[in-house]
C-alpha cells in the first residue's frame, strides 16, 4: 500500500535580503537605461543579499517560514534537499549547514545543481523519497546569491540576476488520505550540447583557481542571452505540455502558471505559444530579477500569502537554466 502515497505541499515561505538594486542605480554602473531593462527583461528592481549573508542564510529565513506554515518543527524532517547554483562552500553543502542552523536530526541533506531548474529536480526527487514510502517530510529549497558571481560590468547578466530564497514542506498524505493534495506529474530534461549557453567556467576540476582565471574573470558568470531565449521558450512549453500529457489534465482546467522569472518577453511567448490566458500567469519578475532555482518557489510562496493560489487549486510550473535544464511540475496545492 505504501507506494500508493502521495505528496503534498504543506507549508511554503520566502525571503528576499533588504537591500534594492534598482534599474536607475544600474544606470550608473553599465552602459544601459531603465527603459531598455524594463522593455526588454520585465525587471525594474532586484535584491542584493548584505555582503555577510551567504545562501543558507537566506534559505534559512524561507525555511523557518515554511516551517510554522507546516505546523512542524525542523526535529520532524526526513530530509532537506537545497537547489543551488551558489553553495556557501563547495563543501560542506548548503543543506548540512542548514540542517545544523535548524536543529534537525541526522537526516539526508543534500545539495540539487539543475541552475535556474533545481527547485523542479528538488521537488522532483523529493516526491519520490515520499511516494516510496521512505520518508514522510522533505524542506525543499531554492536559494541563491547570484550577486556573488555575476560580473558587475557585464551589462548583459548584470541586469538580469537578484538574491533569495523560497522555500516548501513536502509532507505524505499518509494523516489525510482522502487529500487531492498531491504532485500530479512531473517532466525533467538536460541538453548538455548547449551548455556553453550559460557557465560559470573557472574555479572546478577543469580549471581550478588560477592566476588565469581570475585575470580572465572566469569565476562569473558567461551568458549568451539571445540563444537562451530561443531554447527557453521551446523547453519550457515542452516541460508544460508533458506534464499535462502525463497527468491527462486539459490545459484550461490549469488554475495558475508559474514560469521561472527569468525574462518577461520569455514568459509571454511561452503563454503565447501554449495559448494561456494572461490573467492565469503569476509573475513577481519586476521587483525579484532572476533569482534562479528560487524564483519558482518565492513566486510559489508569495502568490499563497496573497491568496491568489488557494487549497485544491492546480498550479503548473515551468523552468529552464544552465545546462541547459529544464523541468515541469503540475501540481494540486
Ligand atoms: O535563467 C536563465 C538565464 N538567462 C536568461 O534567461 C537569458 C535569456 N535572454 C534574455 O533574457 C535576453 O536575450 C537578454 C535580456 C539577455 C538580452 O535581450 P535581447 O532582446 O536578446 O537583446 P540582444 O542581446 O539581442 O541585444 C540587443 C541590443 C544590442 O545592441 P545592438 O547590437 O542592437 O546595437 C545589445 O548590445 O541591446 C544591447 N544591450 C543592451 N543595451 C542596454 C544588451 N544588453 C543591454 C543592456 N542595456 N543591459
Amino acid at each position: 500500500m505504501e507506494n500508493h502515497r502521495t505528496a503534498q505541499i504543506s507549508g511554503t515561505g520566502s525571503y528576499l535580503p533588504a537591500n534594492l538594486l534598482t534599474n536607475k542605480d544600474l544606470e550608473s554602473l553599465v552602459e544601459t537605461s531603465d527603459q531598455w531593462i524594463r522593455e526588454r527583461t520585465g525587471i525594474v528592481e532586484r535584491h542584493i543579499a548584505a555582503p555577510q549573508e551567504a545562501t543558507s542564510d537566506l534559505a534559512f529565513q524561507a525555511a523557518r517560514q515554511a516551517l510554522d506554515a507546516a505546523q512542524l518543527s525542523a526535529q520532524d524532517l526526513d530530509g532537506i534537499l537545497v537547489a543551488t547554483v551558489t553553495p556557501d562552500q563547495v563543501m560542506p553543502n548548503t543543506a548540512c549547514f542548514l540542517q545544523s542552523r535548524l536543529g534537525c536530526k541526522s537526516i539526508m541533506a543534500l545539495d540539487v545543481s539543475a541552475a535556474c531548474s533545481g527547485f523542479l529536480y528538488a521537488l522532483t526527487i523529493a516526491d519520490q523519497f515520499i511516494c516510496s514510502g521512505k520518508f514522510k517530510h522533505i524542506l525543499v529549497i531554492g536559494a541563491e546569491t547570484l550577486s556573488r558571481i555575476i560580473n558587475p560590468t557585464d551589462r548583459q547578466t548584470c541586469i538580469l540576476f537578484g538574491d533569495g530564497a523560497g522555500a516548501v514542506v513536502l509532507s505524505a498524505n499518509t494523516n489525510n488520505p482522502s487529500s487531492k493534495s498531491a504532485i500530479l506529474s512531473s517532466s525533467l530534461g538536460a541538453n548538455g550540447s548547449l551548455g556553453d549557453l550559460l557557465s560559470l567556467p573557472g574555479g572546478g576540476s577543469r580549471l581550478p583557481f588560477n592566476q588565469d582565471v581570475l585575470d580572465q574573470k572566469l569565476y562569473f558568470v558567461h551568458m549568451k542571452g539571445r540563444e537562451i531565449f530561443k531554447s527557453a521558450v521551446r523547453t519550457m512549453s515542452d516541460r508544460a505540455l508533458e506534464c499535462l500529457n502525463q497527468a491527462q489534465y486539459p490545459l484550461d482546467k490549469v488554475d495558475w502558471f508559474i514560469m521561472h522569472q527569468a525574462n518577461l518577453r520569455i514568459i509571454e511567448a511561452v503563454a503565447d505559444h501554449l495559448n494561456i490566458p494572461k490573467q492565469k500567469i503569476l509573475t513577481n519578475i519586476d521587483q525579484t530579477g532572476n533569482t534562479s532555482s528560487a524564483s519558482i518557489p518565492i513566486l510559489f510562496n508569495q502568490s499563497i500569502d496573497k491568496n491568489l493560489v488557494q487549497r485544491g487549486q492546480t498550479i503548473l510550473m515551468a523552468a529552464f537554466g544552465a545546462g541547459l535544464t529544464s523541468g515541469g511540475i503540475l501540481l494540486q496545492y
